[in-house]
């Protein structure tokens, strides 16, 4: 067998588990990506340390996951060893100090910090209401909303770095941007500690139920990575862009424009990456044409590099 050596290692010494051949459409939203070598689900940080120690050692390359809602895989698969942050690092612990204080490891979902805010009373995490992802996820894109971004509320975060060291970040120290946050290379998000506000617990969870609402009715469901693109730099909505030029419903294979926000593209349960790729690029070009904007990727691909 393949990695033989290195699998024993992983679930022995790591006491992580392992897939082999793992179909990665099981672990992204989007339903779409062909197999990686190796799935690997840590049990924590010191298993998280150990699996990074043991790829390095077999130079085997790592890709780190999370929930998989912002993630187009392709369709060859993942060559190498892809690494799920979920188990064991799912806490959320709140510190009611002279400002409430709430750390969330990289493996819990938002829609469970939101809970938990939501139920202490405290307000700053409203803008996440709806957000399908892990907070490391989050935390990695900056995911933001009209009503904020992520970066607003963090206090602290604490990476892995590379060398295996846990590193604590300041908010001062870190260098986030409009849905990007910059690390060292290898440095794989841990937690991050937020800063939130007291408030009323009605007023917030009024606040959450209608911005939950809103995202209902206007954003669709089913399978989507959410926004494909970002929105341009100077300002204005990419999905209200793609509308204008009259590109909902357009499709390629089992791809297509979302007909309620133009910035989703939707897996009707048929799609391949390719079909992804094809329809993405053929959005670009024609807004690229017709408007004079080079539309950024907000997805992450994951593909062999
Ligand atoms: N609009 C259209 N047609 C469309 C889509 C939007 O006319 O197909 C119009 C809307 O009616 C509205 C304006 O464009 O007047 C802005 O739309 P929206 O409020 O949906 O905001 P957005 O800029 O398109 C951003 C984020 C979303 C986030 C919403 C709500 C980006 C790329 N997108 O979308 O984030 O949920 O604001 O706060 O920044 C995501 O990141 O996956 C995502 C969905």
């Amino acid at each position: 067998m393949r990695f033989e050596n290195m699998v024993e290692s992983i679930i022995n010494e790591a006491n992580a588990s392992v897939i082999l051949d793992e179909p990665m459409a099981r672990h992204t939203s989007l339903k779409i990506g062909g197999s990686a070598d190796i799935f690997v689900s840590p049990k924590g940080i010191d298993s998280l340390r150990k699996v990074i120690q043991i790829a390095q050692k077999n130079q085997v390359k790592t890709y780190i996951i999370g929930n998989g809602t912002n993630l187009l895989v392709s369709d060859d698969g993942i060559r190498g060893m892809v690494i799920l942050i979920k188990e064991g690092m799912e806490r959320v612990i709140v510190r009611k100090s002279k400002l409430p204080l709430v750390k969330a490891e990289a493996g819990v979902m938002l829609s469970k910090v939101l809970n938990v805010t939501t139920t202490h009373g405290l307000s700053g995490f409203e803008f996440a209401a709806g957000i399908p992802g892990s907070i490391g996820g989050a935390v990695a894109m900056n995911a933001s909303t009209r009503l904020g971004a992520i970066s607003e509320l963090i206090h602290s975060i604490e990476v892995l770095t590379r060398e295996g060291a846990v590193q604590k970040l300041r908010r001062k120290q870190l260098d986030f941007h409009y849905r990007q946050l910059n690390l060292e290379s290898g440095a794989i998000i841990l937690n991050s500690v937020f800063c939130l506000r007291y408030g009323d617990k009605a007023e917030v969870g009024k606040r959450v139920d209608d911005f939950l609402k809103e995202r209902r009715d206007t954003q669709p469901k089913g399978s989507s990575a959410g926004c494909i693109f970002k929105n341009p730099p100077g300002g204005g909505s990419a999905g209200k862009i793609i509308d204008e030029l009259g590109l909902k419903g357009k499709r390629t294979g089992g791809a297509y424009v979302s007909g309620v926000h133009a910035n989703f593209i939707m897996n009707d349960g048929t799609a391949t990456c390719k079909d992804f790729v094809a329809l993405i690029r053929q959005i670009r070009e024609i807004v690229e044409k017709k408007r004079n904007i080079k539309l950024e990727y907000e997805i992450k691909f994951l593909w062999n590099m």
